[in-house]
């Protein structure tokens, strides 16, 4: 969703700006702008589309020497929520003076009265947008005190911010704030950038600082200051980020999600590196900060989660039912916020989530916590919001996930609730040798999923036959299900194709009416337990003329006279089997968009992490 950087320190800064957002562009967004400090006034340059569009502007209408000699700016990706994605609506928007700039993620709830008051004084706007409106409302507070300003601002508004803030009054510093919408602080040498995501700090500094909820910060080039909305000093740590900024970029392949769905082997290695104990048959989850007693008296487990962490999650409720005897249930973290769900201390709450900002997830956590239950979450992302909140629970160590479609997290979800359900498994009712036994399982998922990433020439070409529909489902019975449902949403939001995931058994209950000949139907038909009843619907399927591709277990030839076309996967435990089955529908998903000529990492409406509600 919408990117935010700010820079004070050495001169061209518009260029780290521009070159911050381009780190940013992952995160989806339709128009982008910069507004630098340049002799004492604000200049600002905006456009519609992607930042390269941004670049030009700024570059065809200021002089050279103003990106030679600026050494401040703030700048903005923009995902719209409030008027499209114009020019005039993107960030940074100016206070009435013109002297304020702002750049802001979240959302003003309160801004329609906040604008209403503020035009009964005089105020003219000039966008749809609910920044404009908390950048007047700075201008109008400042009597002299940025700093001030922005905190009697930000104490009248409702809703959720990230914001920078630049004045042509007091050049020598930025202000920056949040409340649900992150903001990170980079601390250089003679330089601090700010962002809403570590990955536009990573060129410059490996020296973090989070921003709590409600946290402002006065950042200069070599001073970072912090206090809450009353002015009071607060202290944050300052932490390493740990992160490689080669692992930010392609690495030679086309796109960021072929080299993330290559990647698999390694970050699945590194999710289970140092977590399996061998001789115990069980799994070493320390972050989880849960005693034996205390997993043994679990009523529940409660899975929350968004889109594809909500599909893992899926997965992870026949895992803790069949390992570990303990009723589980998935909820999807919007629904579960508002519906006053019952939780005891006796319950966990798992939030699952790569970027660990999700804000329905985060909310959804917070709900969980007054109620009593155990919360953890299961983040991607080290320092995210989730995580922090929650405090205990397991990071996935799967690397930055830059492609919009999240394939190397899911995969990496799924294996740490396998693991999450061998440690509760083991405390229930699993034997030591049961425990050993899932745990060598469990120890193969590497080296199953490199078994499918060297069919992907022949994923490729099946792709070709597929790529041309414009409807497919998918199929799949017991943990197969939720990979059909992730499987239909690869699909559907990097190649635009409308696809649906049911039930093997739920089409003829109404969706095959809507088969002809030729219709797509991806079946997931490995050798698990309700097979044969997959092949049944199967075959219900091509005697409506659907083509079928399936996904069989490696030497099934009775499985593979059903397909059309067929995709092996290696033997294995059935709730294994769910990580190498989705990879295969990962690079299917993948050539079906290259073929059809997508734009696979940013697809079109899509953001990478999903702020507002
Ligand atoms: O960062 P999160 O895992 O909380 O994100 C949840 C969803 O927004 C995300 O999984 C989304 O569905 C992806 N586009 C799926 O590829």
């Amino acid at each position: 969703m919408c990117g935010i950087v700010g820079y004070i320190g050495k001169a061209d800064a518009p260029s780290v700006l521009i070159n911050g957002l381009r780190r940013l562009e992952y995160r989806g967004y339709d128009s982008a702008g910069v507004a630098v400090l340049d002799d004492g006034h604000i200049v600002v340059a905006k456009a519609p589309g992607k930042v390269s569009s941004l670049s030009d502007r700024a570059r065809a209408d200021w002089p050279a020497e103003r990106f030679a000699r600026v050494t401040m700016g703030i700048a903005h990706t923009r995902w719209a929520t409030h008027g499209p994605p114009t020019e005039v609506n993107a960030h940074p928007h100016l206070d009435q003076s013109g002297d304020i700039a702002l750049v802001h993620n979240g959302i003003i709830e309160n801004y329609r009265s906040l604008r209403a008051r503020l035009e009964s004084k005089g105020h003219h706007f000039y966008s749809e947008t609910d920044t404009e409106v908390l950048a007047h409302l700075i201008g109008d507070s400042d009597k002299g005190n940025l700093f001030q300003a922005v905190c009697d601002a930000l104490h009248q508004v409702e809703g959720t911010f990230g914001i920078a803030v630049l004045s042509a009054r007091e050049p020598e510093k930025i202000i920056t704030a949040r409340r649900g919408s992150p903001i990170v602080i980079g601390v250089g040498e003679g330089e601090t950038i700010i962002a809403s995501d570590a990955s536009a700090i990573l060129a410059h500094t490996q020296r973090v600082i989070y921003l709590d909820d409600n946290d402002i910060a006065i950042v200069t080039a070599d001073s970072v200051d912090i206090r809450d909305l009353h002015n009071i000093p607060v202290t944050r740590e300052i932490a390493e980020l740990g992160l490689d900024a080669a692992a930010a970029e392609k690495g030679g392949y086309a796109h960021f999600m072929l080299k993330e769905i290559h990647e698999q082997p390694d970050s699945l290695a590194n999710a289970i590196r140092g977590r399996l104990d061998f001789n115990l048959g069980a799994a070493v989850l320390s972050g989880m900060g849960t005693s034996p007693r205390e997993l043994a008296e679990l009523d529940r487990v409660v899975l929350i989660g968004c889109g594809t962490s909500l599909h893992a999650g899926l997965v992870g409720e026949y895992a803790f039912e069949d390992l570990a005897d303990v009723h589980s249930e998935v909820q999807q973290a919007a629904e579960f916020r508002y519906r006053n769900p019952i939780l005891g201390s006796r319950d966990l709450v798992v939030a699952i989530s790569q970027s660990g900002e999700t804000a329905d997830t985060l909310a959804a956590v917070r709900e969980a916590q007054q109620k009593g239950a155990f919360v953890m979450s299961l983040c991607n992302v080290v320092g995210s919001t989730i995580a922090r909140q929650t405090g205990r629970g397991v990071y996935l160590h799967a690397g930055p996930e830059i492609s919009v479609a999240s394939t190397k997290a899911f995969t990496c979800q799924v294996a740490v609730l396998l693991m999450m359900a061998l440690k509760l498994g083991r405390g229930r009712r699993f034997s030591r040798q049961d425990g050993i036994q899932f745990a060598r399982e469990i120890e193969r998922i590497p080296e199953l999923v490199a078994e499918v990433i060297q069919q992907n020439d022949h994923i490729s070409k099946i792709a070709e036959a597929y790529a041309h529909n414009e409807h497919a489902f998918f199929i799949g019975r017991g943990p197969m299900f939720p990979v059909a449902l992730e499987g239909a949403l690869k699909l559907k939001e990097i190649s635009y194709i409308h696809a649906e995931g049911y039930h093997a058994a739920e089409l003829k209950h109404g969706p095959i009416a809507l088969l002809v000949e030729g219709t797509p139907v991806i079946a997931i038909a490995c050798d698990i337990p309700g097979k044969d009843k997959t092949l049944g619907n199967i075959e219900e399927c091509r005697a409506r003329g659907a083509r079928i591709l399936g996904l069989i277990t490696e030497g099934d030839d009775e499985a593979a006279a059903h397909m059309s076309d067929f995709i092996s996967i290696p033997r294995c435990h059935p709730l294994v089997a769910t990580i190498p089955a989705s990879v295969a529908l990962q690079l299917l998903a993948y050539h079906i968009s290259r073929i059809r000529g997508c734009e696979i990492d940013q697809p079109r409406n899509l953001a990478k992490s999903v702020t507002v509600e």
